[in-house]
């Protein structure tokens, strides 16, 4: 598990003072070489500098328990104190400049293992952002305290090069109580990479652009490998800022996996190169031949652009195209549960199906880009594909995904709000008046349909 916070710069002096956590009472000093700020300035006007991010990994917790913790500023001693020592709370008392309030959180059940007496529930967003809708759908999931992890499928802030709607992201999380307690796993949207082309913030002297600063510098995600992003050539951008191609950007938050009791996540970037014999490809085939599903029976990949969406916007694109030529035949030779994205700004989920057709062996897709930026995407087409289960682009919200037991799933969509007049609203007819259109259904694990078939009506039962 690892604890992220920021100190503002005014409040630290790297010669004297120290981020730490304290877990119980297990305190872990930051390491001062780990310390992570970035200067964003895009002119002389217009200066931007980070806070100071520590990201503190705390190891030997058990599985499946309940930590209290708190994130300290102390006063750094000399010689340096070691990690984990378990101070005298007095000693301790008289070195903090300033603490956090005390939160709590959860390990998830050792790899293998279920809850004993509950699911485990991922709750799944994308396309984020700080507008009202937005928060909204932050303060719904916010009151729903059963969540064990957020899956965050990009397009998080929105921030575009304007470094600030970043800590405008934060200070909105960070005023709901389940961010200082609940994991989030996030993956890289074209709106995290933050470049622009004219007045660019980082533009090295041959005009190429860092990328990714923010979205390396802010969150800590499980690492293959420490980050290598090499500057990226302006001819990979549109003139828009979009990347059309591939982006210099390998390990660190890009790509990464990790386990939660019996899922195995796999998170990739759709903006490095995941053909074959790419570093990501190959991590990626080396993991997928790798997962113990009689350990981890379901098997969730997360991406920011989707394989398959019955949407416009994107639907041409690169990202998603190479992805459904690439990605999805190894999706089905392993067997992937789940494939879950944003980026278009709506509602899709399909039937369990593989190469554009329904196969109840193949993932299911989501598409849950409607978590607060927009949700108005129009119909590729007025019919739907028949691999399509349900769609709309009229409300906002996110996903809930219930993994009851080894060989079922409840996905459930909870919508949050909807598109009022004049937000892609009634008059340009992307509003379907449909507002009960519910969204809640049971998946068959697609190792074991074969034996136990396809049942949309399952009884509850707990026997794991
Ligand atoms: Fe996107």
């Amino acid at each position: 598990m690892t604890v992220s916070f920021s100190i503002s710069p005014a409040c630290i002096d790297e010669t004297s003072t120290v981020g730490a956590v304290r877990v119980g009472d297990v305190m872990i000093e930051g390491d001062p070489n780990d310390v992570v700020s970035y200067n964003a300035s895009r002119s002389d006007h217009n200066h931007y500098y980070s806070d100071l991010y520590y990201h503190i990994e705390i190891d030997d917790l058990q599985p499946g328990r309940k930590y209290s913790y708190q994130c300290l500023l102390l006063q750094k001693e000399e010689p340096s104190i070691q990690q984990y020592l378990r101070q005298d709370r007095e000693v301790l008392n008289e070195r903090i400049i300033s603490r956090s309030n005390i939160s709590t959180f959860h390990t998830p059940p050792a790899p293998g293992q279920w809850p004993q007496d509950r699911s485990i529930k991922f709750a799944v967003m994308g396309d984020l952002a700080t507008k009202p809708h937005s928060r909204e759908t932050i303060w719904h999931l916010d009151r729903d305290k059963s969540i064990d992890c957020i899956l965050l499928a990009g397009d998080i802030s929105y921030a575009n090069n304007h470094h600030h709607i970043w800590d405008e992201w934060m200070d909105m999380m960070s005023a709901h109580d389940f961010f200082s307690s609940t994991p989030v796993q996030i993956a890289l949207g074209n709106h995290d990479l933050d470049t622009v082309h004219r007045s660019g913030p980082i533009e090295a002297i041959d005009g190429s652009l860092e990328i990714g600063l923010a979205y390396e510098s802010r969150f800590r995600m499980p690492q293959i490998q420490p980050p290598v992003r090499e500057l990226a050539s302006l001819n990979l951008f549109r003139r828009n800022g979009q990347p059309n191609d591939f982006l210099p950007y390998e390990f660190g938050n890009a790509y990464y996996s990790f386990t939660f009791g019996p899922s195995k996540h796999i998170v990739l970037s759709s903006y490095t190169s995941f053909r074959e014999g790419s570093l990501q490809y190959e991590w990626l085939l080396s993991e997928l031949q790798s997962v113990d599903r009689s350990a981890t029976p379901w098997l969730i990949v997360m991406l920011h652009c989707p394989l398959y969406t019955t949407f416009q916007t994107h639907h041409k694109e690169l990202f998603t195209t190479e992805a459904q030529a690439i990605l999805e035949p190894l999706f089905v030779e392993y067997t992937v549960n789940f494939v879950v994205a944003g980026h278009i700004h709506a509602y899709m989920r399909t039937h369990p199906m593989a190469f554009s057709r329904r196969d109840p062996r193949g993932p299911v897709h989501i598409i849950q880009g409607n978590g607060g930026r927009q949700a108005n995407d129009l119909y590729y087409s007025d019919a739907a594909e028949e691999w399509v289960d349900v769609r709309d682009h009229s409300m906002y919200g996110y996903g809930v995904l219930d993994l009851f037991n080894n060989t079922h799933a409840m996905w459930k969509w909870v919508k949050t709000g909807f598109n009022a007049e004049g937000e892609g609203g009634i008059h340009d007819q992307r509003f379907d008046a449909d507002l009960n259109l519910h969204d809640e259904i049971w998946i068959t694990n697609q190792l074991y349909v074969e034996e136990m078939g396809v049942n949309e009506n399952v009884e509850l039962d707990l026997e794991r």
